[in-house]
């Protein structure tokens, strides 16, 4: 009996559930097919002993090195990678217009897509985001070249290419020409991607109606369609911001929630990225129909006009995962987005108005801590897009990333006598920097980094 590809012995975190912080000091094994074996609490065990020995590879973690489940950002816009970090400073609806649309329109040359996905992939998974839900352009080439590019490098991904034809709710350069066109190019685009992932694995398509403001409803319609035909999940915006939402209700009379279920889009595992202004019978038909929210805490900070109440939604047991929205949110990866949320969170239970009396300034049961964020980050946005990941349990994918406390430039240190082992999970989602990852691994194998595997 053998079989065991990989075993690492050390310190791991990992948060299953929303509340819990799981602490493993032992071993985890992996089979040649990434995924995990046994999960063992003490590597001085008998049992902990016998599987090292039987293991074809070991990985014997450094002293002040902790695992963790791989980040999986259930929705990053790949083609608005060049302008991270810049642009914020206008309301959503003239951003996409005046920044995002011409940068996105870009992508028409295929040089400048391979570019910027040679820069951007690497970048990801050297972060930790060992899966990502992507964005493409409207660009069939670049879509491709994105989804070759993921499968290459070692990323899990599902990637779309955005459709999006509405006459008013998109410049005349930067649309597809007719429902049936968007229709076409996304049917052609998804098998693309559905041949990558079939050959290289990792990679999967995702269908991707921009948001309702932008698509006609014949095209909706059809890409409701299209999921059935294809086998395909969706991702879509929904309920954003004030001016999102408002666009949606002057042009049905109903919630963004209950018109993308009218349009058959509501399913098993559709992304819903920001879902900020969601009502609670939204959040019902939500979670009714298996779909989840993709929160996007810093995006939202500048855009959405309001908190998504994700303590709320995590009680009414709707699945929500991390995004970092890139470009909206000026920063890759998802542990300053994680730090994040935990403050936005605290803004919204403890309200930001100071003139307004204290009782009556925020909303009371709001607030999350860093297990639950990390959680939303991992095991909850593998659950909400239907991946075997996110947390050390046997029967799951192996991916997961490696961070040395000492070699943090942000002040991260393990103070004797003072730090447990929870206070330092709470110092890696708080101040771990790009240098402190030392190891990436998708589906058992290193990805980024280095680890003194023998
Ligand atoms: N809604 C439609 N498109 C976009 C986008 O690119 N970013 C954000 N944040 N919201 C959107
Ligand atoms: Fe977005």
């Amino acid at each position: 009996m053998s079989g065991i590809e990989l075993a690492v012995t050390g310190r791991m975190f990992h948060a299953p559930t929303p509340d819990a912080l799981g602490i493993i000091d032992g071993v985890i094994t992996v089979g040649a097919d990434g995924v995990i074996l046994d999960v063992v609490h003490d590597a001085s065990s008998p049992m902990a002993i016998e599987l090292v020995s039987r293991a074809r590879t070991v990985w014997r973690m450094a002293p002040h090195e902790r695992l963790l489940p791989g980040l999986v950002d259930t929705h990053v816009h790949a083609p608005q990678w060049p302008q991270l970090g810049t642009g914020l400073d206008l309301p959503l609806e003239s951003w996409l217009f005046d920044h995002t649309f011409p940068l996105e329109a870009r992508y028409a040359d295929v040089g400048f897509a391979r570019d910027v996905w040679e820069h951007m992939v690497p970048t990801l998974l050297g972060l930790g985001t060992t899966t990502a839900v992507y964005y493409s352009s409207i660009h069939e080439d670049a879509t491709r070249l994105l989804a070759e590019r993921c499968a290459v490098g070692g990323q899990r991904a599902f990637v779309g290419r955005v459709a999006m034809d509405h006459p008013t709710g998109t410049p005349e350069w930067y649309r597809d020409e007719s429902a049936d066109v968007a229709l076409e190019r996304s049917r052609r685009s998804a098998r693309d991607v559905f041949e990558i992932g079939a050959t290289a694995g990792l990679v999967k398509p995702i269908l991707t109606p921009r948001f309702i403001p932008a698509c006609s409803d014949e095209l909706l319609v059809g890409m409701g369609r299209l999921a059935d035909e294809l086998g395909c999940t969706i991702q879509t915006h929904c309920s954003e911001s004030d001016w999102e939402h408002a666009n949606v209700r002057d042009r049905f009379g109903r919630s963004d929630t209950e018109m993308l279920d009218a349009f058959g889009l509501l399913r098993e595992r559709t992304v819903l990225a920001h879902g900020n202004l969601v009502s609670t019978t939204d959040a019902a038909l939500i979670r009714a129909r298996g779909a989840g929210i993709a929160h996007c805490p810093l995006s939202n900070s500048y855009f959405a006009n309001c908190v998504l109440p994700l303590r709320r939604l995590l009680d009414a047991e709707v699945r929500v995962g991390l995004g970092s929205d890139v470009a909206g949110g000026a920063w890759p990866g998802l542990l300053p987005q994680c730090a994040h949320a935990v403050t936005a969170s605290r803004m919204l239970e403890d309200g930001v108005d100071g003139s307004i009396d204290g009782d009556c300034r925020g909303v009371s049961g709001s607030r999350i801590d860093s297990v639950t964020a990390f959680h939303v980050a991992t095991a909850g946005g593998a659950a909400m897009i239907g991946l075997d990941a996110g947390a050390f349990i046997p029967g799951r994918r192996f991916d997961a990333f490696a961070v040395d406390t000492k070699r943090s430039a942000n002040g991260m240190r393990e103070w004797d006598g003072i730090d447990d082992e929870s206070r330092i999970f709470e110092k890696i989602v708080r101040l771990t920097g790009p240098e402190a990852i030392t190891s990436v691994w998708v589906d058992g194998r290193l990805r980024a980094g280095r680890a003194a595997v023998v």
